[in-house]
C-alpha cells in the first residue's frame, strides 16, 4: 500500500486534496487533525464514498514535540510503510497591519505555516531519500510571492517556505524526491469566509473566487508519476491575478 499524508486535512482546501490523491492515485490517505475530529471524519467518508482508504492521524504541526510523536507512532505500528506524497497543507491567518501586529499573532503564524513545514517533513524526509522516491508539495499563497497589505506575518511564512521548497529540492532531487509549491489566490474555504467576495473578485480576470478541488487537481498532479520532472517549483492558482 502507498501512503500520501495531508496536513490539515480535515476542510476546505486538505480534504478536496485528501479525496482528490485518493481519486486519482490510489494512495491510503493519513488525514491530519488537529481539533475537528468530525470534520476529519467527515473526509474520510468522502475517501470511502470515492473508492479510497485513510485513517486519522491528530498532531499540531505547529508543535514540533506533538508531531514527532505522532508521527513515531504511527511509523511503529506501520513498520514498513513509507509515507510517499507529503501535502503541508495547514496554515492559519492572523491579519492585521504590522504596526499594530501583537508578537502572538506574529509567532503562531511563523508556528504553523513555517514551522509546521518544518516540523512534519524533517521526520518524513529520511525514509522518502531510502525509498528513492517522494513527493513533497507545499500549499503556500500569492501572498508569499507578491506581499499583502496586512498579511506581513502571513507573507514572510510563506515566503519563506517558498524558499524552503526550492532549496531543498536542489538536496534532494538525485533521490527522485521532488518538492514543489502551489500559491493559491482567493479560493472559496473558512479562511476566505469573512472577505467581500463580491468586491475581491473583481481584482481576479477570471473573475471568480477558486475551488477547492482546481487547487486539489494541481497538487495531484503534482504528486503524481507525470510531474516527474518538475521540482523546485511555485505553481499559482489565481484566476490570472499574478504570474
Ligand atoms: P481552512 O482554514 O479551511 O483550512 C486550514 C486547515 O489547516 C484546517 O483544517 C485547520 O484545522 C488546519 N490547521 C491549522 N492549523 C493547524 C495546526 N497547527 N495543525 C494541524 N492542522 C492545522 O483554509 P484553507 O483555505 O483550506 O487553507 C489551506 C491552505 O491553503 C493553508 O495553508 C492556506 O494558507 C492556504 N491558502 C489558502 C487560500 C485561500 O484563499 N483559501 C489562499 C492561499 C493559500
Amino acid at each position: 500500500m502507498n501512503y500520501a499524508l495531508v496536513t490539515g486535512g480535515s476542510r476546505g482546501i486538505g480534504r478536496a486534496i485528501c479525496i482528490q490523491l485518493a481519486k486519482d492515485l490510489g494512495y491510503h490517505i493519513l488525514i491530519n487533525f488537529r481539533g475537528n475530529e468530525t470534520a476529519a471524519n467527515e473526509t474520510l467518508s468522502e475517501i470511502n464514498s470515492a473508492g479510497g482508504t485513510g485513517e486519522l492521524l491528530q498532531f499540531d504541526v505547529s508543535n514540533a514535540e506533538d508531531t514527532a510523536k505522532a508521527l513515531q507512532a504511527w511509523q511503529e505500528n506501520n513498520k514498513e510503510a513509507v509515507i510517499e506524497i507529503l501535502v503541508n497543507n495547514a496554515g492559519i491567518t492572523k491579519d492585521g497591519l504590522f504596526m499594530w501586529m501583537k508578537d502572538e499573532d506574529w509567532n503562531s503564524v511563523m508556528d504553523t505555516n513555517l514551522n509546521g513545514f518544518f516540523n512534519v517533513t524533517k521526520p518524513l524526509l529520511q525514509p522518502m531519500l531510502l525509498n528513492r522516491f517522494g513527493r513533497i508539495i507545499n500549499v503556500v499563497s500569492l501572498s508569499g510571492l507578491k506581499g499583502t497589505a496586512g498579511q506581513v506575518n502571513y507573507a514572510a511564512a510563506k515566503g519563506a517556505v517558498i524558499s524552503a521548497t526550492k532549496s531543498l529540492a536542489q538536496e534532494v532531487a538525485k533521490r527522485n524526491v521532488t518538492v514543489n509549491a502551489v500559491a493559491p489566490g482567493f479560493i472559496t474555504s473558512d479562511m476566505t469566509k469573512d472577505l467581500d467576495e463580491k468586491e475581491l473578485k473583481k481584482l481576479v480576470p477570471l473573475n471568480r473566487f477558486g475551488t477547492p478541488d482546481e487547487v486539489a487537481h494541481l497538487v495531484s498532479f503534482l504528486a503524481s508519476e507525470k510531474a516527474a520532472y518538475i521540482t523546485g517549483e511555485v505553481v499559482n492558482i489565481n484566476g490570472g491575478i499574478y504570474g
